[in-house]
């Protein structure tokens, strides 16, 4: 075994071959032997030991970590800190070193040709060795490793291969991004075989003007280059010259396999279509090498498409326009392989990413199979594809330290030999969250040398002056700036790049707070151009209760929409015995473990919709094409008013025009409130849709309401004073519990994390002692004074309740001491009788709004099963609020309707749980849904914000130290 390589930073072992951009896990022909299945496996306590006779099965891929294979070797989560204390290279004595093995016959005809063992990923070292001979090794776990094996094969007869990984190694410390350790091959292990000329890469460019370059690398592995052979290459069938000013060059170099030619060809292509994330036209490119007697020695095809990434002044320009960049981070994730994703997988990520309007991803923290960079370009998504460098614990020491140095270019330079052809990605970048030092600007020093054609950026160079770091960032790309700050630099005059945002907006739990704010800013600041929200998935591991492992990749599907299954759950940090460990902070996700979206998708979706509507007075309404490169032809839409749904023919708009066109009639009560819904799907097949999906509901209100709260209830007439019990409390027989005054919350991931929960314990808001101070009868109303002691003093509370036979009306006012300022709601809570299973209201939904989050639920009748209400985060927290409720109704079979009506537009929530019920759970499994029904109006509740890692809500979305009134009626 080499000496010791995974504690010495070098980067290249022996006969590894140089990284290339010729597609060869793509090859479906008999040049081609794929190797993933079941191996020979033994896991050793650490890299010296020697491999004993005690083999078990493992899948390949598949990290070691979710298999029983792996015995005690489960998952690990920290977020910062390196799961060993002490310096980057002083490695733990257990280093788990798991060898793989198995026994591939290869094909007789491969006698005499060049033999390559492609091993996709593997974390985090790899040493390979075929029939008992070393053949090489690798590090940068989340690219392919490629070792040249022809000598050691023997054709026509059964080889062994052995592949073993070392779990910590020097390159470990740069692989320290926020998820789970796990260890193993992740991505798909085969061999292909060439002949002894090949191609060995291929480079594009391909301009929006249609003006195409394609340099081809011809290798040898001879003593000479063989003469003769030829290369061509078409464009979708048509030739593409040969450019006679480069024709081409043979080169020797001293070196076995690096002989060398390189044929440039050349041509401009007319009225090409450009490709962009709206229009991803791709045209393949198929490239031949030929023997001299004219016979194909050697192909590969690779899809390309037309387009110019640019940067002009402050901004961003894709094919000559501002774009702007709606963008999520992913992580390869999947609950069951920890790890491994499928071509399926992947698809099915970025259609969910396409629907809910993102245009961009950054493959946070390292290169993604390439196989996503494929759906990329043809589904149309913009790609920062981002190097495996994450230093994070030891970023400071590592980032200047030479001896790490090679690493760096290294990881930035296999990237781009890989990817360059993409034209999803437009953007490179020199990794995460490791300082800033001079190993980066070697690697910036590469690649601006490499490919002049796309920016970079790294955030880690524009961390402490969004002015400088020129060298490493071409953009501005800071993770989680307050909104005033990218207004403030924006419109500093200081600005010097485009800004885009690395992360923003961290969807950890109930989040996504203020996303609305945000992008009405952006839209409206020149110098602000997006970012990318953090991140897409929830990574919780599916978990077997029954011994407490992960369930691994040969379990079924044991989830429904968000939810694990009875007997298992999503599992975080600290669930595997795991130490140390960061908890929940893995589950910070758009989209639950098993891709199901979260209601903060259905606020991004809306945000980005291609047509944007306002009202213009007059019984008009503005139409706006926010689309950067299309007219609106691709798109269908219909109003929905009054419960109808009308059919409309949208205007001819170009990109970014507008028009005003008149409302649809409208009739109804003409006191009543009346929205306009704009409901607009794609009208022609898109390949991240097909026509008739919904792709938003953009909403005007035409009318607002003016009838009294009375005439909507039914709360007229004469009353009588409601009856109370010696408490002050009132009593009906729907009741399973009072209403109350309500001030708390169960803490979101952000109140807990941000520090709000903490304070609100403080303060005693979740349950503090009521007294009641008086209670008058009087003719038609019950009127009840009660304090609630906070340690911030008393808030004051008046209950006047009056019955109007079917319908009881209450009114209710509170104030809050000074100092009892930003407390989570204001509101009523009470319990209604068991029975009760469906819901329905008018205010925002479908699903869970909250006040900075509502966006994406248009206002309407909505309805729903109350379970089906409740959005089941994996650390419960307050969940399934509803915004703008104007009312409310209940229904259960063989029960009278319960209804409720609200004064104003108030934030409601109807659920099976207690606000400490919710509190004391700390994984959705634990919660025992009550039979009745818990039911808050709140006069006010806070916002939600993104505290958990970033900006907390806005000033106008916290709750101030006042006196609030609201009013409700219960029929
Ligand atoms: C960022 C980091 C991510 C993740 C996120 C918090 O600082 O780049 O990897 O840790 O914060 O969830
Ligand atoms: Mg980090």
């Amino acid at each position: 075994m080499a000496d010791r390589i995974w504690d010495t930073p070098e980067i290249t072992g022996w006969r590894r071959v140089t990284a290339h951009a010729i597609r060869r896990d793509l090859d479906g022909s008999d040049r081609r032997l794929p190797l993933d299945g079941t191996w020979r496996f033994q896991l050793l306590d650490h890299p010296e030991q020697a491999a004993g006779d005690d083999w078990t099965g493992i899948r390949v891929p598949g990290a070691w970590t979710v298999q029983e294979a792996g015995g005690a070797d489960l998952p690990h989560y920290t977020n910062v800190t390196m799961p060993w204390p002490g310096a980057p290279l002083r490695l733990p004595e257990h280093n788990p070193t798991g060898v793989y093995e198995r026994d591939v016959d290869v094909p007789a005809a491969w006698a005499g040709r060049r033999i390559v063992l492609h091993v996709g990923a593997a974390e985090s070292v790899l040493l390979a060795r075929v029939n008992g001979v070393e053949v090489g090794w690798g590090k940068d776990s989340h690219l392919a490793s490629e070792f040249d094996i022809t000598a050691a094969v023997r054709p026509g007869e059964t080889n062994t291969v052995r592949l073993t990984v070392v779990k910590w190694s020097d390159a470990s410390a740069i692989e320290d991004q926020d998820q789970w350790w796990h260890a193993g091959l992740t991505r798909s292990v085969f061999l292909y075989s060439t002949g002894p000329t090949y191609l060995g890469d291929l480079r594009t460019v391909a301009d929006r003007d249609g003006s195409l370059r394609v340099d081809v690398r011809v290798l040898g592995t001879g003593p000479v280059l063989p003469g003769g052979w030829r290369v061509t290459v078409t464009l979708d069938g048509r030739p593409v010259p040969l450019d006679t000013a480069h024709e081409q060059r043979q080169i020797d170099v001293d070196r076995v396999s690096d002989w060398w030619a390189e044929p440039r060809f050349s041509t401009v292509v007319p009225d090409v279509v450009p490709w962009s994330d709206e229009t991803p036209a791709l045209s393949t490119l198929d490239v031949v090498l030929h023997d001299a007697g004219g016979a194909e020695l050697d192909r590969t095809q690779i899809r390309i498409g037309f387009r110019t990434v640019a940067i002009a002044g402050r901004d961003l320009l894709v094919n000559g326009v501002r774009v702007m960049i709606r963008g999520v981070n992913r992580h390869d994730f999947d609950p069951r392989t920890g790890r491994t994703v499928t071509a399926e997988q992947m698809r099915a990520d970025l259609v969910l990413m396409k629907r809910h309007g993102f245009n961009a991803i950054r493959t946070s923290h390292y290169p993604n199979d390439p196989v996503l960079l494929d759906l990329a370009d043809e589904l149309g998504l913009y790609v920062v594809d981002e190097a495996d460098i994450e230093a994070h614990d030891h970023a400071h020491e590592i980032a200047d330290d030479v001896r790490y140095l090679p690493a760096f270019v290294d990881r930035v330079a296999r990237m781009v030999s890989r990817d360059r052809n993409h034209p999803s990605v437009i953007i490179w970048s020199l990794g995460n969250e490791s300082d800033y030092g001079a190993n980066h600007d070697a690697a910036a020093g590469w690649l601006r040398r490499a490919d002049p054609t796309r920016p970079l950026q790294y955030e880690g160079a524009i961390k402490d002056d969004w002015t400088g770091g020129l060298t490493g960032s071409d953009i501005v790309c800071p993770m989680y700036p307050t909104l005033a700050q990218i207004v403030e630099h924006a419109r500093s005059g200081e600005q010097n790049r485009p800004l885009i945002m690395c992360e923003y907006s961290h969807a950890m739990g109930n989040s996504n707070g203020t996303l609305a704010d945000h992008w009405a800013a952006i839209e409206t600041t020149p110098g602000l151009q997006g970012g990318f929200v953090w991140e897409f998935w929830d990574h919780g591991i599916l978990q077997r209760l029954s011994d407490g492992r992960p369930a691994g990749p040969s379990s079924s599907e044991h989830w429904t929409d968000g939810v694990a299954e009875s007997g298992y759950r999503w599992a975080y940090g600290g669930d595997f015995g795991d130490s140390p460990n960061d908890g929940t902070f893995c589950a910070d996700g758009l989209v639950f473990p098993d891709r199901t979206p979260k209601p903060a998708m259905d606020e991004h979706r809306e945000l980005a919709s291609p047509i944007r509507l306002s009202d213009a007075g007059e019984g008009k309404v503005r139409i706006v094409n926010r689309s950067a490169f299309r007219d609106l032809g691709w798109l269908n839409a219909a109003w929905e008013l009054d419960g109808s749904l009308l059919p409309l023919t949208l205007p001819e708009l170009g990109p970014r025009q507008e028009a005003v066109i008149p409302a649809p009639a409208s009739g109804g009560d003409p006191e009543a409130e009346q929205w306009l819904t704009l409901r607009v799907s794609v009208g022609a097949d898109q390949p991240w849709a097909p026509a008739g999906t919904e792709i938003a509901r953009p909403q005007v209100r035409l009318r607002p309401e003016q009838r009294t709260l009375a005439r909507r209830s039914g709360a007229t007439g004469n009353s009588r004073p409601a009856e109370v019990d010696d408490d002050g409390l009132l009593v009906h027989a729907v009741f399973a519990a009072a209403p109350r005054l309500s001030l708390w919350r169960a803490p979101t991931d952000n109140d807990r994390i941000g520090g709000s929960a903490a304070r609100w314990l403080r303060l005693g808001l979740a349950d503090p002692v009521r007294r009641v101070t008086a209670i008058r009868r009087e003719a038609d109303r019950t009127v009840v004074d009660a304090v609630y002691e906070t340690a911030a003093g008393l808030v004051l509370h008046r209950q006047t309740s009056r019955d109007f036979g079917p319908v009881i009306c209450v009114q209710e006012e509170v104030t809050l001491p000074v100092g009892l300022d930003d407390v989570p709601r204001v509101g009523t809570v009470f319990h209604l009788g068991p029975g009760l299973e469906s819901m329905s209201w008018y205010g925002h939904g479908p699903r869970d709004t909250y006040p900075d989050r509502h966006a994406g639920g248009p206002v309407g009748e909505h309805s729903c099963r109350i379970d089906d209400a409740f959005t089941p985060y994996l650390r419960p927290q307050e969940s399934g609020g509803r915004h703008g409720v104007r009312r409310l109704r209940l229904t259960g079979p063989d029960l009278p309707a319960v209804e409720l009506t609200m004064d104003q537009p108030r934030q409601v929530s109807v659920t099976r749980f207690t606000a400490a019920d919710l509190d004391r759970a700390t994984h959705h499994d634990e919660l025992i849904p009550r039979p009745e029904t818990v039911i808050h109006l709140d006069a006010a509740h806070r916002g939600l914000g993104t505290a958990s890692c970033g900006p907390d809500t806005l000033p106008q979305y916290l709750l101030k130290a006042d006196t609030y009134h609201w009013e409700w009626t219960l029929t």
